[in-house]
This record gives structure tokens, sequence and C-alpha cells, in this order.
């Protein structure tokens, strides 16, 4: 409760400051978007948003369980979920639809690293090392960082 009511204030200050946000700049409160758009068809889009929000839920789950201190559940659900075992999934929904091959190269290499930083967490939490694992989730998180920093696609 008291974590919620900290994020709440901590997020008021920042909308009251008209700061700009990662990937944005403002020149006279006009916000441009500097992302890099990727173009693909509606269908692939879809796909990748549904994935998009299975990570933050999975992301939640994981820091659910640490924590609880469960650390070898925290473990399965990142290599399940983000890491290199989640890779390719959509490839028995319709081949060729996935989005890997609309990403440019950069896009590529920061969704890969993601899941391989998912994997290395899963690796130390299964270890029972809490401190080691906050340090390895932290590197899949500045990922998702990166690349929504970056890229857009709509
Ligand atoms: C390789 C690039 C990449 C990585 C890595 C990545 N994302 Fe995304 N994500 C995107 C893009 C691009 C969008 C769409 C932005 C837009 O709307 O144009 C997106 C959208 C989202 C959305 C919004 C979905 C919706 O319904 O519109 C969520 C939530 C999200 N990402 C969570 C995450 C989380 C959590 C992680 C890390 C565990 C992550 N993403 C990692 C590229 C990435």
């Amino acid at each position: 409760m008291k974590r919620n009511a900290t994020l709440l204030i901590a997020t008021l200050i920042l909308a009251g400051a008209g700061l700009s946000f990662a990937g944005d700049s403002a020149t006279d409160g006009v916000v441009t978007d500097n992302r890099e758009l990727v173009e693909m068809p509606a269908e692939t889009q879809a796909m990748m948003r549904a994935e998009m929000r299975d990570h933050l839920m999975a992301l939640s789950s994981i820091m659910g369980y640490l924590a609880d201190n469960d650390l070898a559940t925290a473990a399965e659900v990142a290599e399940e979920r983000l890491g290199r075992s989640s890779m390719g999934k959509h490839k028995g929904t319709r081949r060729g639809m996935g989005p890997g091959k609309y990403m440019p190269k950069e896009m590529k290499k920061i969704g890969h690293g993601m899941h391989d930083a998912a994997s290395r967490f899963a690796t130390v939490a299964a270890s029972g090392d809490l401190n080691g694992s906050y340090v390895a989730l932290h590197d899949v998180v500045a990922a998702c960082a990166a690349c929504h920093t970056s890229f857009r696609i709509r």
C-alpha cells in the first residue's frame, strides 16, 4: 500500500513538472516523438502488442515472487515467458507472421539481449542468490527500456 502511494505521488510530481520522457523531446511545450517507426502488418502488430502485455504481466509476477522470496518460481516464470525458451513461439500460430522479420537489426539485437538477460536471471534466481537476481533483473528491464526509447510500431 505504502509503495503504491509513493509511486502515485512520484507520477503526479513528474506529470506536474511537465518533464519530457525518454524518447521524446519538448520545445516550447510541443513534444516530439523521436522513436523510429517500424512498420508491420496489423495482424503482426496486434500479436506483438499482446506479447508485450504478457511481458509486463510476467515482470510483475517475477517481482512478486522475489518479494515472497520464492526464487524458484521467479526463475520458472522468467525462463518460460521472457527467456530464450519463449522465443519464436508465434511461429506455430501463423508462419512468417511473427514481428521479428520486420525489425531493424538494432531492434532485433535488443530483443535477443532481453531474452538472454531473462535466461541469465532464471539461472541466477534458481541458484538462490537474491541480490544477484535483482542485478540480473535490472538487465532485463534495461532492455525493455532501451527498445521502447528507440522504436515504435505506430
Ligand atoms: C525489441 C524491442 C522491445 C523490447 C525488448 C520490449 N518491447 Fe515492449 N514494445 C516495443 C514496441 C515497439 C512497442 C509498441 C510501441 C508503440 O505502440 O508503437 C511495445 C509496447 C509495449 C507495451 C504496450 C502494449 C500495448 O498494448 O500497446 C507494453 C506493456 C510493453 N511493450 C512491455 C514490455 C516489457 C515489460 C518489456 C521487457 C520485459 C518489453 N516490452 C520489451 C518494443 C519492445
